[in-house]
């Protein structure tokens, strides 16, 4: 448990006295044997990985599973942030054509879930095994992932790695909130666009493009949603809306291009505002925000032909479509 006397880590200074505690506990525990970590891109990951290449180094291999369901750019940007400007040890792993292959006609939400959760375990187990001396495990556990989910990661899906993986876990991060988090991960020189990085569920574009996922409307959906968030970045929102994103239904509808009939995929637009996500609201966005994105979409995604804004609180809508 956090310690009552634990000060809020809420200063740069604050964020550097950690640092330099961590390091030096991670040195001591860790000694001069190997860690291994799931490099997601994700914020905790992302500070995880950080801290412990400032303790260890190249200690530290970590592996980046490209599931085919990130965002656009962001598997660029773990190697490129992590490999090329920190020198890290990492593995990256283009696993799209699995997952793709074994998503391939599923349509039922927590099918896709469980599918995609396994086989990322499987192919973090694959390379962990194929590695040498690894005796421990980092995680990045935050505290309200032990004051929620014993201890697990919430939210994951990933389930755990097999019994005989005996490594022993190293959680640098296991007594902050998400808020310290990010402050840490700012003091270690991390890009703004990581750190402060809205939630992702762990099965990534997967759960929002529904129904049996197909490439073309993957395409469309990571293009759309790239779309979206850099129009809300130019708009000032993207520290503002708690969490947006574009959705690609599995029907399509009619529409009218260069005189000629079409018959294409609508994408739906989703922003909210929440404090736990338990519950949300709607944000009133600028009608030309949403006009300018519209307009975008349709101009340079292919295959679609309609946008939409969704206007469903939650209750009674939950966040994601799936
Ligand atoms: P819902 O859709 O339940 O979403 O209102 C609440 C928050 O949880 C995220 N979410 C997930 N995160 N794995 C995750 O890691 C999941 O399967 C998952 N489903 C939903 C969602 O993005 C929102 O922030």
């Amino acid at each position: 448990m956090r310690p009552a006397d634990m000060k809020r880590i809420n200063t740069p200074e604050l964020a550097e006295a950690f640092i330099e505690e961590q390091v030096q506990a991670v040195r001591a525990q860790v000694g001069d044997r190997k860690v291994l970590l799931a490099l997601s891109g994700g914020v905790d990951s992302s500070v995880v990985a950080a801290l412990l290449i400032k303790a260890i180094g190249r200690q530290l291999v970590c592996v980046h599973v490209n599931h085919g369901l990130m965002r656009k750019g962001e598997s660029e940007q773990v190697l490129s942030v992590f490999r090329d400007q920190m020198d890290a040890n990492l593995i990256y792993v283009d696993a799209t054509d699995r997952f793709l292959e074994l998503l391939a006609g599923v349509d039922e939400p927590e099918r896709k879930r469980k599918i995609i959760g396994g086989e990322f375990i499987k192919v973090f187990e694959e390379e962990a095994r194929k590695l040498e001396g690894i005796d421990f495990l980092a995680q990045g556990t935050i505290y309200p992932d032990i004051l929620e989910s014993d201890g697990v990661k919430a939210h994951h899906n990933v389930g755990g790695l097999p019994d005989d993986f005996d490594f022993e876990l190293v959680e640098p991060v296991r007594l902050l909130y998400k808020d310290e988090v990010r402050m840490v991960g700012h003091a270690l020189g991390l890009p703004a666009s990581m750190v402060e990085r809205q939630p992702f569920p762990g099965p990534g574009l997967g759960v929002r493009c529904l129904g049996a996922i197909t490439r073309d409307r993957l395409a469309a959906l990571r293009e759309s949603d790239a779309i979206l968030r850099e129009e809300f970045a130019n708009a000032g929102l993207a520290g503002k809306v708690w969490q947006f994103f574009t959705v690609v239904p599995d029907f399509r509808s009619t529409g009218v291009r260069d005189g000629k009939r079409a018959f294409d995929w609508p994408v739906i637009i989703r922003a909210v505002n929440t404090v736990d996500a338990m519950t949300a609201t709607v944000p009133e966005i600028d009608w030309a925000v949403l006009k300018k994105v519209t307009d975008r979409i349709l101009a340079e995604v292919p295959g679609v032909c309609r946008v939409l804004y969704d206007l469903t609180p939650k209750p009674v809508g939950t966040i994601e479509w799936e």
